[in-house]
């Protein structure tokens, strides 16, 4: 069933998929072909199709036609857990923070969950150990070290955001799904997020849905723009910022400021 990727440094093949909510199609034959190592965007206005389409490439929904390859392995026979285990996981979905359980706890409780998955249920203390020193690294990582031992309900909403991260990671994926991490985030947190999904680049392949073009333009190897469900366009930062059609669809007409530093485009992103 492994698929001849279009391209050998595919992480992510995607073809012909669709989803119908009823009467409506949310997402019309989208194609995709995300690079290993890549940041991928996806952005769209709203209602574009962008989480549904997380939803049917993480198997949260189940898509009415199309095909999924991770790294030629073929998952869109596969439910939600086992494309986990295969290394196709999503964060602010997977696994949700318990709030009455420390940083370090929740972080425990996802490294388990996915060693239970690849040696059985019945574990020893070695592995306990393991997961204690694997969810203590995955902390650090994500700049939550010094919380480690607080109360997850007592993070800040940017901390909190950085612990489902942690939480995506400490399932070892290869490609990480991401709706709109930094939604409600101030500057400084925002900041924070995309210095921590930079870093990500260099073990994992990151699909981002974000609404914040600083943030998109900033961290984009890729972008792909979706418009009432179909994909109207895949190209480079360059290449999405100056297509007369997406310009046209989504991000606006750049008003002639001299500046040419792309304000207005995120205005109208808002
Ligand atoms: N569970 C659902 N049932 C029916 N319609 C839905 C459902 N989820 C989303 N939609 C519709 O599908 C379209 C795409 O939604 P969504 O994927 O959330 O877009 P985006 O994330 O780009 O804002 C929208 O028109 C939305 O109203
Ligand atoms: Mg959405």
């Amino acid at each position: 069933m492994a698929h001849e990727a279009l391209s050998n440094s595919s992480a992510l093949l995607v073809t012909g998929l669709k989803k119908s909510y009823g009467g409506l199609a949310a997402t019309r034959d989208v194609t995709l072909d995300i690079a290993a190592g890549h940041v991928h965007a996806i952005i769209g206005p709203n209602g574009a199709g962008k989480t549904t389409l997380l939803s049917l490439l993480s198997g949260a929904l189940a898509a009415d036609a199309g095909e999924i390859f991770l790294f030629g392995e073929a998952m869109h026979d596969r439910a939600e857990q086992s494309r986990v285990s295969a290394g196709l996981a999503r964060s602010f979905q997977i696994t949700s923070v318990f709030d009455e359980l420390t940083v370090l706890e929740n972080l425990q409780v996802a490294v388990q969950r996915r060693q239970h998955v690849s040696y059985g249920f019945f574990h020893s203390s070695a592995q306990d150990k393991e997961a204690k020193d694997t969810a203590l690294s995955v902390a650090r990582r994500v700049g939550l070290e010094k919380f480690a031992h607080q109360l997850s309900s007592q993070l800040s909403h940017g901390a909190r955001r950085r612990l489902d991260v942690g939480l995506a990671i400490a399932c070892k994926p290869r490609v990480l799904l991401m709706d709109e991490p930094m939604a409600g985030m101030g500057h400084e947190e925002s900041g924070e997020m995309i210095a921590l999904i930079q870093s990500l680049k260099q073990e994992l392949t990151v699909v981002l849905v974000e609404h914040d073009m600083d943030a998109v333009f900033a961290l984009a190897d890729r972008i792909t723009v979706l418009v009432q469900g179909a994909v109207l366009a895949t190209g480079s930062v360059d290449e999405i910022r100056n297509n007369a059609e997406v310009k046209l669809a989504y991000l606006g007409e750049e008003e002639e400021d001299g500046d040419g530093d792309g304000e207005k485009m995120q205005e109208e992103t808002q």
